[in-house]
């Protein structure tokens, strides 16, 4: 097969480069190695900030989003008897939507389908080649066991943190860290026992209410590493829920309902330097992993394919690589805002244990919750800055 830009993976990222490149009028192969139904069902994130609207609204997958999704002012910052809400609107004029990643994800697959995107699904040995030079090619064997070669001008590697593309960058420097905690997630066919999201600081560990619908709820605890989310009743995880958000204080109640899902996820940042080689592109969580603290994984995977969208048009259409040979410095200036704010927001909200590290904690979380100037902080990274940033 011969195409402009071979893309491995169909996550969002893949997904929405392939779109963006064919608004622009460049074509694209998708290969991944999963089904349709299973990209379409992984329940992931849950926040789109302003500037990802923006951008999926202008790509022309903003329908259902407007439609279905659930506009927020803001987010409401808690510890134990205190409850404040602050207001992204009112603070830098801009809020963020819930719509889940699955929403995003199976609107991406409608409009690809609709525009006869080429996607092999259920791929198998996937390999990168000849990355150096200008003319890369990317081998698998198919669903019915072909063996297949498909030739590029370019390649994006959109294939998340297990991929083949992150490896094929050599000499790349990997920055990491690896946070002493995780998050125990789960999905409930319960009505949101919160208008907008609560973050709570708690002696026991923080606790987060999201939610995906007026019916789904979905919550998240700080547990230690290699907590097996099957060993918690659903009784403890409500009861571990009802003493870190705070039920009974103020009136306020959290509903318990039926978990749908459950899993335990552990986090960790990671970013590796350069996104480019040669004719290899990486966007996405194949450069780079934020904890979920700050809401910001499937943001930054937007916000890089919009410039790397830009940079293979400018140079496979009319010749100019400028943007292509910046796509790694322009990238990595949004992913190291959004690491430290994910840093941020983890290390303000999680317990460590540590007495003197819980009154810094508290005293940062009354000062982001009181002043102006830190709460403008908080939102202005939360809500999103604009893409290029
Ligand atoms: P992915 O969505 O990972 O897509 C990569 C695709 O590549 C996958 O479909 C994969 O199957 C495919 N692939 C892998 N290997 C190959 C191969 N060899 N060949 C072809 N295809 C391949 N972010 C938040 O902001 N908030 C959250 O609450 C949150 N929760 C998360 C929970 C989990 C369990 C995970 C894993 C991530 C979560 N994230 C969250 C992060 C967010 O979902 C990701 O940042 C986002 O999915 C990145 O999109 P992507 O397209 O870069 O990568
Ligand atoms: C969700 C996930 C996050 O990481 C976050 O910070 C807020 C909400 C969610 O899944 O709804």
């Amino acid at each position: 097969m011969r195409t402009q830009v071979a893309i491995i993976g169909a996550g969002p990222a893949g997904l929405l480069l392939s779109h963006l490149l064919a608004l622009g009028g460049v074509d694209s192969v998708v290969v991944e190695t999963r089904s349709e139904d299973y990209v379409a069902a992984r329940i992931r994130a849950g926040i789109l900030e302003h500037s990802s609207v923006e951008l999926l609204e202008a790509a022309g997958l903003g329908a259902r989003l407007r439609a279905e999704g659930d506009h927020h002012r803001g987010i409401y910052l808690q510890w134990p008897g205190e409850r404040h809400h602050l207001d992204f609107v009112d603070l830098v004029g801009r809020g963020v939507w819930v719509y889940g990643q699955t929403e995003v994800q199976k609107d991406l697959i409608a409009a690809r389908a609709a525009d006869g995107q080429e996607i092999h699904y259920e791929v198998s040995d996937v390999e990168l080649h000849d990355v150096d030079g200008d003319r890369p090619s990317v081998t698998f064997v198919d669903r019915a066991g072909r063996r297949m070669r498909i030739e590029a001008d370019a390649i994006a590697g959109c294939d998340g943190s297990f991929g083949p593309s992150r490896a094929a960058v050599p000499a790349a420097e990997t920055f990491e860290r690896v946070y002493p905690y995780s998050w125990f997630g789960i999905l409930a066919d319960v009505a949101p026992s919160t208008d907008e999201l609560i973050y709570a600081w708690h002696p026991d560990g923080f606790a987060l209410h999201s939610m995906r619908s007026a019916t789904v709820s979905r919550l998240y605890l700080q547990v230690p590493n290699g907590t097996d989310p099957q060993s918690w009743s659903d009784d403890r995880i409500w009861t571990e829920l009802a003493t870190r958000l705070g039920h009974g204080e103020n009136g306020w109640k959290l509903t318990p309902g039926p978990i749908t899902d459950r899993s335990v996820l552990p986090m960790r940042s990671h970013v590796r330097t350069p996104m480019r080689h040669g004719s290899l592109y990486l966007a996405g969580d194949a450069a780079h992993i934020v904890p979920p603290t700050g809401a910001k994984g499937l943001n930054l995977a937007i916000a890089d394919v919009a410039l790397l969208s830009k940079a293979l048009i400018a140079q496979l259409k009319e010749g100019n690589p400028v943007l292509a040979d910046r796509y790694s410095d322009d990238a990595q200036r949004r992913v190291w805002r959004c690491t430290h704010f994910s840093w941020w927001m983890t290390t303000m909200l999680h317990t460590s244990g540590e007495a003197f590290d819980a009154q810094l904690q508290l005293s940062q979380l009354r000062w982001v919750a009181k002043s102006q100037a830190g709460a403008t902080g908080l939102a202005e990274n939360y809500a999103g800055l604009p893409i290029g940033y």
